[in-house]
Protein backbone atom coordinates (compact mmCIF):
# COMPACT_ATOMS: atom_id res chain seq x y z
CA UNK A 1 0.00 0.00 0.00
CA UNK A 2 1.48 3.58 -1.25
CA UNK A 3 1.80 5.73 2.18
CA UNK A 4 2.24 9.35 2.30
CA UNK A 5 5.05 11.09 3.08
CA UNK A 6 5.33 14.87 4.71
CA UNK A 7 8.57 16.83 5.30
CA UNK A 8 8.71 19.28 8.16
CA UNK A 9 11.75 21.61 7.12
CA UNK A 10 12.67 23.09 3.31
CA UNK A 11 16.33 24.37 4.25
CA UNK A 12 19.80 23.10 3.32
CA UNK A 13 18.94 18.77 4.08
CA UNK A 14 14.89 19.44 3.49
CA UNK A 15 15.61 19.92 0.02
CA UNK A 16 17.50 17.35 -0.84
CA UNK A 17 14.62 14.84 0.84
CA UNK A 18 11.88 16.64 -0.70
CA UNK A 19 13.80 16.25 -4.22
CA UNK A 20 14.15 12.56 -4.53
CA UNK A 21 11.03 11.94 -2.64
CA UNK A 22 9.43 13.93 -5.93
CA UNK A 23 11.25 12.22 -8.30
CA UNK A 24 9.45 9.38 -7.01
CA UNK A 25 13.12 7.81 -5.74
CA UNK A 26 11.15 5.80 -2.88
CA UNK A 27 9.13 3.08 -4.33
CA UNK A 28 5.82 3.26 -2.22
CA UNK A 29 6.09 6.46 -0.79
CA UNK A 30 4.42 9.56 -2.34
CA UNK A 31 5.38 12.91 -1.13
CA UNK A 32 2.54 14.83 -0.19
CA UNK A 33 2.70 17.82 2.10
CA UNK A 34 5.96 20.09 2.61
CA UNK A 35 6.11 22.23 6.25
CA UNK A 36 8.20 25.27 6.04
CA UNK A 37 8.40 28.87 8.27
CA UNK A 38 8.51 31.32 5.92
CA UNK A 39 6.93 30.48 2.71
CA UNK A 40 7.64 33.64 0.85
CA UNK A 41 11.24 32.74 1.01
CA UNK A 42 12.68 31.54 -3.07
CA UNK A 43 13.17 27.87 -3.06
CA UNK A 44 15.67 25.75 -4.75
CA UNK A 45 12.66 24.28 -7.26
CA UNK A 46 9.06 24.85 -7.47
CA UNK A 47 6.14 22.12 -5.96
CA UNK A 48 2.61 22.56 -6.51
CA UNK A 49 2.10 25.55 -4.57
CA UNK A 50 -1.07 23.48 -2.22
CA UNK A 51 2.03 21.49 -1.56
CA UNK A 52 3.45 23.47 0.70
CA UNK A 53 1.82 24.89 4.48
CA UNK A 54 2.97 26.56 7.64
CA UNK A 55 0.13 24.63 9.77
CA UNK A 56 2.47 21.83 11.50
CA UNK A 57 0.11 20.57 13.75
CA UNK A 58 -2.47 19.80 11.09
CA UNK A 59 0.04 18.16 9.00
CA UNK A 60 1.47 16.10 11.75
CA UNK A 61 -2.20 14.39 13.11
CA UNK A 62 -3.36 14.75 9.03
CA UNK A 63 -5.28 11.41 8.81
CA UNK A 64 -3.83 10.63 5.03
CA UNK A 65 -0.11 10.91 6.19
CA UNK A 66 1.31 8.30 7.70
CA UNK A 67 5.53 8.95 7.87
CA UNK A 68 6.71 12.16 8.92
CA UNK A 69 10.47 13.22 8.09
CA UNK A 70 11.47 16.11 10.67
CA UNK A 71 13.86 18.61 9.29
CA UNK A 72 13.31 21.93 11.06
CA UNK A 73 16.82 22.27 13.07
CA UNK A 74 15.67 23.84 15.93
CA UNK A 75 15.54 21.22 18.78
CA UNK A 76 12.83 22.45 20.94
CA UNK A 77 9.84 22.47 17.45
CA UNK A 78 11.85 18.56 16.54
CA UNK A 79 11.17 16.99 19.74
CA UNK A 80 7.81 18.18 19.80
CA UNK A 81 7.09 16.90 16.44
CA UNK A 82 8.71 13.48 16.17
CA UNK A 83 6.77 12.77 19.65
CA UNK A 84 3.04 14.15 18.27
CA UNK A 85 3.95 12.39 15.09
CA UNK A 86 4.31 9.32 16.96
CA UNK A 87 1.71 9.53 19.47
CA UNK A 88 -0.63 10.41 16.21
CA UNK A 89 0.17 7.04 14.86
CA UNK A 90 2.77 8.33 12.09
CA UNK A 91 5.92 6.53 11.17
CA UNK A 92 8.88 9.21 11.76
CA UNK A 93 12.49 9.95 10.44
CA UNK A 94 14.47 12.77 12.35
CA UNK A 95 18.22 14.04 11.47
CA UNK A 96 18.52 15.88 14.71
CA UNK A 97 21.28 14.84 16.68
CA UNK A 98 20.61 15.99 19.77
CA UNK A 99 16.86 15.36 20.07
CA UNK A 100 18.46 11.27 19.52
CA UNK A 101 21.36 11.77 21.94
CA UNK A 102 18.80 13.55 25.23
CA UNK A 103 15.71 12.42 24.52
CA UNK A 104 16.33 9.21 22.85
CA UNK A 105 14.94 7.40 25.86
CA UNK A 106 11.12 9.08 25.28
CA UNK A 107 11.28 8.61 21.58
CA UNK A 108 12.47 5.42 21.26
CA UNK A 109 10.22 4.02 24.40
CA UNK A 110 7.36 5.71 23.02
CA UNK A 111 8.15 4.38 19.50
CA UNK A 112 8.36 0.51 20.97
CA UNK A 113 4.73 0.83 22.79
CA UNK A 114 2.98 1.95 19.82
CA UNK A 115 4.63 -0.31 17.46
CA UNK A 116 6.04 2.69 15.29
CA UNK A 117 9.18 3.24 13.49
CA UNK A 118 11.91 5.56 14.47
CA UNK A 119 14.58 6.31 11.75
CA UNK A 120 17.93 8.42 12.58
CA UNK A 121 20.51 7.67 10.26
CA UNK A 122 20.89 11.66 9.11
CA UNK A 123 21.91 12.05 12.83
CA UNK A 124 25.12 10.49 11.89
CA UNK A 125 25.22 10.87 8.38
CA UNK A 126 29.30 10.27 8.07
CA UNK A 127 28.79 6.72 9.86
CA UNK A 128 25.31 5.63 8.81
CA UNK A 129 26.15 3.08 7.47
CA UNK A 130 27.29 0.97 10.39
CA UNK A 131 23.66 0.99 11.77
CA UNK A 132 22.90 -2.43 10.09
CA UNK A 133 26.42 -3.76 10.60
CA UNK A 134 26.08 -2.30 14.43
CA UNK A 135 22.82 -4.43 14.87
CA UNK A 136 24.47 -7.52 13.11
CA UNK A 137 27.54 -7.23 15.94
CA UNK A 138 24.83 -6.99 18.75
CA UNK A 139 23.17 -10.68 17.44
CA UNK A 140 26.65 -12.22 16.77
CA UNK A 141 29.17 -13.82 19.21
CA UNK A 142 31.87 -10.94 18.85
CA UNK A 143 30.94 -7.35 20.71
CA UNK A 144 32.60 -4.54 19.65
CA UNK A 145 35.34 -3.65 22.36
CA UNK A 146 36.33 0.04 20.59
CA UNK A 147 35.48 2.37 18.32
CA UNK A 148 37.30 5.48 17.35
CA UNK A 149 35.92 8.07 15.18
CA UNK A 150 36.19 11.25 13.55
CA UNK A 151 32.60 12.45 13.74
CA UNK A 152 32.88 16.61 13.20
CA UNK A 153 33.39 17.44 9.10
CA UNK A 154 33.73 20.99 10.57
CA UNK A 155 36.48 20.53 13.10
CA UNK A 156 38.22 17.97 10.99
CA UNK A 157 37.76 20.29 7.95
CA UNK A 158 39.81 22.81 10.23
CA UNK A 159 42.84 21.09 11.29
CA UNK A 160 42.98 20.22 8.12
CA UNK A 161 43.09 23.28 6.93
CA UNK A 162 45.64 24.24 8.94
CA UNK A 163 47.70 21.30 8.69
CA UNK A 164 48.13 22.03 4.84
CA UNK A 165 47.85 25.67 4.12
CA UNK A 166 49.72 26.79 7.58
CA UNK A 167 46.96 28.72 8.59
CA UNK A 168 46.20 29.81 11.96
CA UNK A 169 42.65 28.22 14.06
CA UNK A 170 40.69 31.69 12.94
CA UNK A 171 42.08 31.34 9.47
CA UNK A 172 41.01 28.05 8.89
CA UNK A 173 37.71 28.45 10.58
CA UNK A 174 36.70 31.77 8.40
CA UNK A 175 37.75 29.95 5.63
CA UNK A 176 35.26 27.02 6.74
CA UNK A 177 32.79 29.18 7.50
CA UNK A 178 33.09 31.20 3.76
CA UNK A 179 32.65 27.44 1.91
CA UNK A 180 29.69 27.15 4.31
CA UNK A 181 31.38 23.66 6.25
CA UNK A 182 31.28 25.97 10.04
CA UNK A 183 28.22 28.01 11.41
CA UNK A 184 27.79 31.84 12.49
CA UNK A 185 28.20 29.92 15.66
CA UNK A 186 30.48 26.95 15.47
CA UNK A 187 30.65 26.09 18.88
CA UNK A 188 28.43 23.10 19.27
CA UNK A 189 31.07 21.67 16.13
CA UNK A 190 34.78 22.83 17.60
CA UNK A 191 34.08 22.51 21.28
CA UNK A 192 33.38 18.63 20.12
CA UNK A 193 29.73 18.80 21.49
CA UNK A 194 28.65 17.60 18.38
CA UNK A 195 31.15 14.71 18.22
CA UNK A 196 29.76 13.46 21.74
CA UNK A 197 26.14 13.37 20.84
CA UNK A 198 26.85 10.96 18.13
CA UNK A 199 29.41 9.01 20.38
CA UNK A 200 26.30 8.90 22.76
CA UNK A 201 24.08 7.69 19.95
CA UNK A 202 26.55 5.01 19.12
CA UNK A 203 26.85 4.16 22.44
CA UNK A 204 23.20 3.31 22.60
CA UNK A 205 23.36 1.26 19.81
CA UNK A 206 26.54 -0.86 20.38
CA UNK A 207 24.70 -2.01 24.00
CA UNK A 208 21.36 -2.12 22.37
CA UNK A 209 19.95 0.53 25.70
CA UNK A 210 17.79 3.40 25.00
CA UNK A 211 19.35 5.02 28.41
CA UNK A 212 21.98 7.63 27.65
CA UNK A 213 24.84 7.14 29.80
CA UNK A 214 26.12 10.01 32.50
CA UNK A 215 28.28 12.64 31.23
CA UNK A 216 31.83 11.58 29.81
CA UNK A 217 35.08 13.97 29.54
CA UNK A 218 34.88 16.50 26.17
CA UNK A 219 37.65 18.83 24.70
CA UNK A 220 37.09 20.49 21.75
CA UNK A 221 39.66 22.12 19.31
CA UNK A 222 39.50 25.60 20.33
CA UNK A 223 42.78 25.63 22.15
CA UNK A 224 45.17 23.91 18.83
CA UNK A 225 47.67 26.17 17.72
CA UNK A 226 49.27 26.36 14.22
CA UNK A 227 52.70 26.33 16.31
CA UNK A 228 51.10 22.59 17.73
CA UNK A 229 50.38 21.20 14.02
CA UNK A 230 53.55 22.26 13.04
CA UNK A 231 55.28 20.10 16.06
CA UNK A 232 52.88 17.01 16.17
CA UNK A 233 54.36 17.18 12.23
CA UNK A 234 57.91 17.27 13.20
CA UNK A 235 56.95 14.00 15.47
CA UNK A 236 55.18 12.44 12.48
CA UNK A 237 51.48 12.99 13.71
CA UNK A 238 48.33 15.12 12.26
CA UNK A 239 45.92 16.42 14.94
CA UNK A 240 42.57 15.41 14.71
CA UNK A 241 39.70 15.51 16.92
CA UNK A 242 38.45 12.11 17.69
CA UNK A 243 35.72 10.79 19.76
CA UNK A 244 36.49 7.32 21.41
CA UNK A 245 34.53 4.27 23.25
CA UNK A 246 36.13 1.95 24.62
CA UNK A 247 34.48 -1.16 26.25
CA UNK A 248 37.11 -3.78 28.02
CA UNK A 249 35.13 -5.57 29.96
CA UNK A 250 31.22 -4.00 31.55
CA UNK A 251 32.31 -0.26 31.56
CA UNK A 252 32.66 2.25 28.93
CA UNK A 253 35.28 4.48 28.57
CA UNK A 254 34.22 7.34 26.75
CA UNK A 255 35.53 10.61 25.52
CA UNK A 256 36.18 13.26 22.88
CA UNK A 257 39.39 15.47 22.47
CA UNK A 258 42.07 16.24 20.06
CA UNK A 259 44.82 13.83 19.29
CA UNK A 260 48.15 13.09 18.03
CA UNK A 261 47.73 10.17 15.18
CA UNK A 262 50.08 8.86 12.43
CA UNK A 263 48.92 9.95 9.05
CA UNK A 264 49.20 6.91 7.44
CA UNK A 265 45.98 5.67 9.76
CA UNK A 266 42.86 5.34 8.55
CA UNK A 267 41.81 8.79 11.28
CA UNK A 268 45.15 9.99 10.50
CA UNK A 269 44.47 9.89 6.55
CA UNK A 270 41.03 11.50 6.83
CA UNK A 271 41.27 15.27 4.95
CA UNK A 272 38.72 17.79 4.74
CA UNK A 273 35.22 17.76 5.82
CA UNK A 274 35.16 13.89 5.92
CA UNK A 275 34.17 11.75 9.10
CA UNK A 276 35.75 8.60 9.75
CA UNK A 277 35.00 5.24 11.79
CA UNK A 278 37.18 2.33 12.93
CA UNK A 279 35.68 -0.43 15.14
CA UNK A 280 37.24 -3.23 16.43
CA UNK A 281 35.69 -6.44 17.79
CA UNK A 282 36.75 -8.56 20.88
CA UNK A 283 38.30 -11.01 18.46
CA UNK A 284 40.95 -8.08 17.41
CA UNK A 285 39.01 -8.13 13.58
CA UNK A 286 39.34 -3.82 12.48
CA UNK A 287 36.77 -2.20 9.88
CA UNK A 288 36.28 1.21 8.63
CA UNK A 289 34.82 3.49 6.87
CA UNK A 290 35.28 7.15 5.27
CA UNK A 291 32.31 8.89 4.04
CA UNK A 292 31.39 12.89 3.98
CA UNK A 293 29.34 13.85 7.39
CA UNK A 294 27.52 16.36 6.38
CA UNK A 295 25.98 18.06 3.28
CA UNK A 296 22.30 17.85 1.15
CA UNK A 297 22.99 15.13 -0.25
CA UNK A 298 25.00 13.16 2.02
CA UNK A 299 22.47 13.57 4.85
CA UNK A 300 19.73 13.42 2.51
CA UNK A 301 20.72 9.34 0.71
CA UNK A 302 20.41 8.51 4.70
CA UNK A 303 17.43 9.61 5.48
CA UNK A 304 16.28 8.28 1.92
CA UNK A 305 17.67 4.74 3.47
CA UNK A 306 15.45 5.50 6.92
CA UNK A 307 12.39 5.93 4.36
CA UNK A 308 12.79 2.76 2.21
CA UNK A 309 13.43 0.61 5.33
CA UNK A 310 9.75 2.14 6.20
CA UNK A 311 8.44 1.48 2.95
CA UNK A 312 9.25 -2.14 2.95
CA UNK A 313 7.91 -2.45 6.42
CA UNK A 314 11.42 -3.21 8.14
CA UNK A 315 11.84 -3.64 12.00
CA UNK A 316 13.15 -0.07 13.12
CA UNK A 317 16.93 -0.74 14.41
CA UNK A 318 16.50 1.69 17.44
CA UNK A 319 17.84 0.10 20.62
CA UNK A 320 15.00 -1.79 22.71
CA UNK A 321 16.84 -2.85 25.91
CA UNK A 322 17.01 0.02 28.88
CA UNK A 323 20.08 -1.31 30.57
CA UNK A 324 22.05 1.37 32.40
CA UNK A 325 25.63 1.67 30.89
CA UNK A 326 28.06 1.99 33.51
CA UNK A 327 31.15 4.50 32.69
CA UNK A 328 34.89 3.61 33.71
CA UNK A 329 37.10 6.35 34.94
CA UNK A 330 39.47 7.86 32.21
CA UNK A 331 42.00 8.51 34.89
CA UNK A 332 42.84 4.72 34.88
CA UNK A 333 43.71 4.92 31.59
CA UNK A 334 46.98 4.90 30.00
CA UNK A 335 48.47 7.40 27.05
CA UNK A 336 51.20 8.62 25.41
CA UNK A 337 50.96 12.70 25.74
CA UNK A 338 52.31 15.15 23.41
CA UNK A 339 52.70 18.40 26.20
CA UNK A 340 53.88 21.74 25.05
CA UNK A 341 55.59 23.51 27.58
CA UNK A 342 56.49 27.45 27.65
CA UNK A 343 59.12 27.83 30.01
CA UNK A 344 61.61 30.21 31.24
CA UNK A 345 65.12 30.31 28.56
CA UNK A 346 67.60 29.08 31.42
CA UNK A 347 69.50 25.95 32.43
CA UNK A 348 68.06 23.72 34.85
CA UNK A 349 64.62 23.96 33.45
CA UNK A 350 64.41 20.33 32.05
CA UNK A 351 66.02 18.91 35.04
CA UNK A 352 63.08 20.68 37.16
CA UNK A 353 59.96 18.70 34.59
CA UNK A 354 61.96 15.85 34.66
CA UNK A 355 62.08 15.85 38.58
CA UNK A 356 58.38 16.02 38.64
CA UNK A 357 57.69 13.29 36.16
CA UNK A 358 59.99 10.85 37.47
CA UNK A 359 57.64 11.13 41.27
CA UNK A 360 54.79 9.98 38.77
CA UNK A 361 56.53 7.29 36.98
CA UNK A 362 56.06 9.31 33.58
CA UNK A 363 58.79 8.92 31.34
CA UNK A 364 59.72 10.83 28.47
CA UNK A 365 60.39 9.84 24.65
CA UNK A 366 61.60 12.82 23.06
CA UNK A 367 62.50 16.32 24.26
CA UNK A 368 62.68 19.76 21.86
CA UNK A 369 63.55 23.03 22.63
CA UNK A 370 62.30 25.31 20.49
CA UNK A 371 63.73 29.08 19.81
CA UNK A 372 61.12 31.72 21.32
CA UNK A 373 59.67 34.34 19.49
CA UNK A 374 58.45 36.14 22.76
CA UNK A 375 61.20 36.73 25.44
CA UNK A 376 59.31 36.16 28.34
CA UNK A 377 59.39 32.26 27.29
CA UNK A 378 60.29 29.28 25.08
CA UNK A 379 58.53 26.29 24.13
CA UNK A 380 59.71 22.66 25.18
CA UNK A 381 57.79 20.17 23.78
CA UNK A 382 58.30 16.64 25.36
CA UNK A 383 56.03 13.50 24.19
CA UNK A 384 56.05 10.65 27.09
CA UNK A 385 55.98 6.98 26.87
CA UNK A 386 52.42 5.50 28.31
CA UNK A 387 51.16 7.14 31.65
CA UNK A 388 47.99 6.82 33.77
CA UNK A 389 45.99 9.97 32.98
CA UNK A 390 45.27 10.84 36.53
CA UNK A 391 49.27 10.33 37.28
CA UNK A 392 49.76 12.77 34.11
CA UNK A 393 47.68 15.45 35.83
CA UNK A 394 48.62 15.22 39.26
CA UNK A 395 52.61 15.93 37.84
CA UNK A 396 51.38 18.66 35.64
CA UNK A 397 49.64 20.52 38.47
CA UNK A 398 52.71 20.31 40.40
CA UNK A 399 54.67 21.44 37.07
CA UNK A 400 52.62 24.17 36.10
CA UNK A 401 53.40 25.56 39.89
CA UNK A 402 57.02 26.03 38.99
CA UNK A 403 58.30 29.21 38.51
CA UNK A 404 60.11 27.97 35.52
CA UNK A 405 56.40 27.80 33.59
CA UNK A 406 55.11 30.79 32.39
CA UNK A 407 52.23 29.94 30.64
CA UNK A 408 49.21 27.26 30.40
CA UNK A 409 51.03 23.29 28.94
CA UNK A 410 49.25 22.27 26.22
CA UNK A 411 48.38 18.60 26.39
CA UNK A 412 47.02 16.48 23.60
CA UNK A 413 46.74 12.22 23.58
CA UNK A 414 48.92 10.35 21.38
CA UNK A 415 46.57 8.05 19.74
CA UNK A 416 48.38 4.86 18.48
CA UNK A 417 46.90 1.91 18.37
N1 LIG B 1 22.98 20.52 7.13
C1 LIG B 1 23.56 19.32 7.24
O1 LIG B 1 24.50 18.98 6.53
C2 LIG B 1 23.01 18.34 8.25
C3 LIG B 1 23.66 17.10 8.43
C4 LIG B 1 23.13 16.17 9.34
C5 LIG B 1 22.01 16.51 10.06
N2 LIG B 1 21.43 17.73 9.89
C6 LIG B 1 20.23 18.04 10.67
O2 LIG B 1 19.14 18.19 9.77
C7 LIG B 1 18.20 19.12 10.31
C8 LIG B 1 17.90 20.19 9.27
O3 LIG B 1 19.09 20.90 8.98
P1 LIG B 1 19.17 21.98 7.79
O4 LIG B 1 20.60 22.28 7.62
O5 LIG B 1 18.38 21.50 6.62
O6 LIG B 1 18.40 23.22 8.47
P2 LIG B 1 17.94 24.56 7.75
O7 LIG B 1 18.61 24.73 6.44
O8 LIG B 1 18.03 25.65 8.76
O9 LIG B 1 16.38 24.30 7.44
C9 LIG B 1 15.39 24.29 8.43
C10 LIG B 1 14.04 24.25 7.75
O10 LIG B 1 13.04 24.11 8.76
C11 LIG B 1 12.00 25.09 8.57
N3 LIG B 1 11.49 25.44 9.89
C12 LIG B 1 12.18 25.90 10.96
N4 LIG B 1 11.33 26.10 12.00
C13 LIG B 1 10.09 25.76 11.56
C14 LIG B 1 8.80 25.76 12.16
N5 LIG B 1 8.63 26.15 13.41
N6 LIG B 1 7.76 25.34 11.41
C15 LIG B 1 7.93 24.94 10.12
N7 LIG B 1 9.13 24.91 9.51
C16 LIG B 1 10.19 25.33 10.22
C17 LIG B 1 12.67 26.25 7.87
O11 LIG B 1 11.68 26.96 7.16
P3 LIG B 1 12.01 28.22 6.22
O12 LIG B 1 12.88 27.69 5.12
O13 LIG B 1 10.69 28.67 5.73
O14 LIG B 1 12.72 29.21 7.09
C18 LIG B 1 13.68 25.53 6.96
O15 LIG B 1 13.09 25.18 5.75
C19 LIG B 1 18.85 19.64 11.60
O16 LIG B 1 18.36 18.93 12.70
C20 LIG B 1 20.31 19.35 11.40
O17 LIG B 1 21.03 19.19 12.63
C21 LIG B 1 21.91 18.64 9.02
Amino acid sequence: MMKNVAVIGFGNVGAGVIELLWQGRVAGLALKKVVVKHPEKPRPFELPPAMLTTEISKVISAPDIQVIVELVGDAKVAAEVVLTALKNGKDVVTANKLIIAEKGDSIFTTAAKLGRFVGFRGTFVGCHSLIHELNEARLSASRIKRISAILNGTSNYILSTMTKEAKSFDEALSEAQRQGYAEQDPSQDIDGIDTAYKLRILLGLINDTRRPPGNFPIEGIGGITLQDIRYADELGYRIKLVGVIEQPEKAAFVRVHPVLIPPDSLLGSVEGNNNAIEIEDELGVTSGWVAPGAGRYPTSVAIIKDLVDIAQERKPLFPQGDALIPLGDIGELQNRYYLRFSVVDQSGVLAQICNVFWQYNASLATVMQKEGRSRDFVPVVMTTYPVKERDLWQSLTEINQLEIIKAPTQVIRIYER
